[in-house]
């Protein structure tokens, strides 16, 4: 087949099974396989494409179909200008993430020789943006997941950072040393439990232990705000992602510990309430 004629069949296939962006899906699974670029797609619509790459075409697109995310296809995800190797044993990085790194970076502004720890990194897209744009910061960044440790810190080699950055197995605060954080910063699981099963199949195939946030979605909220403080330094921040429907409680849940103060929450594109930043009283 050539190119124009498997893109052609892609996109009605995507299509048939109500799956969005068609066309751009079934054009990023081809230049994915024959590793070109998108004028080359234009350019040479006629070329005739080999018998080998044409079959891992059609099992691509059906993969697709089967609502696995085409990110865990490609193998690959930008955040804030940086490429990240994402798989099925990480979230995939969302847009809504860098607003919490943008405003940690902005707190940053204030600081020097700054130490971070990023809790539930995953891909480590938050820990290795952080290391990038932050001169001169220590980074640790934990997982409960070794999968998502191991890819984080591949993702930490492949931009360059790895110095910067110490990579961690952690339920959570429990292997972490006491270092006198500047800033603790988490995008933990958020997704009340019984949600989970209505979330689109694209989501639902992504790691489950990054999702759930149990019963209430509140479980890491709980943890992190009777924890976070005894590894901050006096004045540290803690910036947290929420889920749009969680400020209130996330607020309740640090003012109840009477550890925190200055405690603000911020929008994200689509004005929902996405991150909240809090200071460890003195
Ligand atoms: C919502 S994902 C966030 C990933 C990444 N920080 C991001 O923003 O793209 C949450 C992460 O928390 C991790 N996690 C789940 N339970 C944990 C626990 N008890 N301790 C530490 N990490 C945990 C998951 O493995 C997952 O990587």
């Amino acid at each position: 087949m050539t190119i124009k004629e498997l893109i052609i069949y892609g996109t009605k296939k995507i299509k048939e099974n109500d799956i969005e962006n068609a066309n751009l899906q079934a054009k990023i699974i081809l230049l994915n396989l024959i590793k070109q670029s998108k004028q080359y797609l234009i350019i040479n619509q006629e070329e005739k494409i080999s018998e080998d790459i044409e079959e891992k075409y059609k099992k691509d697109i059906n993969k697709i179909i089967d609502g696995i995310p085409i990110q865990y296809i490609t193998k690959n995800q930008e955040f804030m200008k940086l490429n990240f190797y994402v798989d099925k044993n990480v979230l995939i990085p969302q847009p809504d993430t860098e607003i919490l790194v943008e405003e940690v970076i902005n707190i940053s502004k204030k600081l020097e020789n700054i130490k971070i720890l990023d809790i539930c990194t995953g891909s480590g897209a938050i820990a290795i943006t952080l290391a990038k744009y932050i001169k001169d910061s220590k980074i640790y960044a934990t997982d409960i997941s070794k999968e998502a440790i191991k890819i984080a810190s591949k993702n930490a080699k492949k931009n360059k950072v790895k110095e910067q950055i110490t990579f961690l197995v952690s339920d959570m605060f429990n292997k972490i040393p006491n270092q006198n954080f500047d800033i603790i910063v988490s995008n933990p699981p958020y997704i009340e439990k019984n949600v989970i099963n209505n979330l689109p199949k694209q989501v639902k195939n992504e790691p489950y232990i990054a999702l759930n946030g149990g019963k209430d979605g509140l479980d890491f909220y709980k943890i992190i705000s009777n924890n976070a403080y005894k590894f901050l330094n006096s004045d540290g921040y803690l910036c947290l992602e929420i889920g749009y429907n969680q400020k209130n409680y996330v607020i309740k849940l640090l003012e109840n510990t009477n550890k925190y103060k200055d405690i603000y929450c911020k929008k994200d594109l689509a004005n929902n309430d996405r991150i909240i930043i809090a200071r460890k009283k003195v």
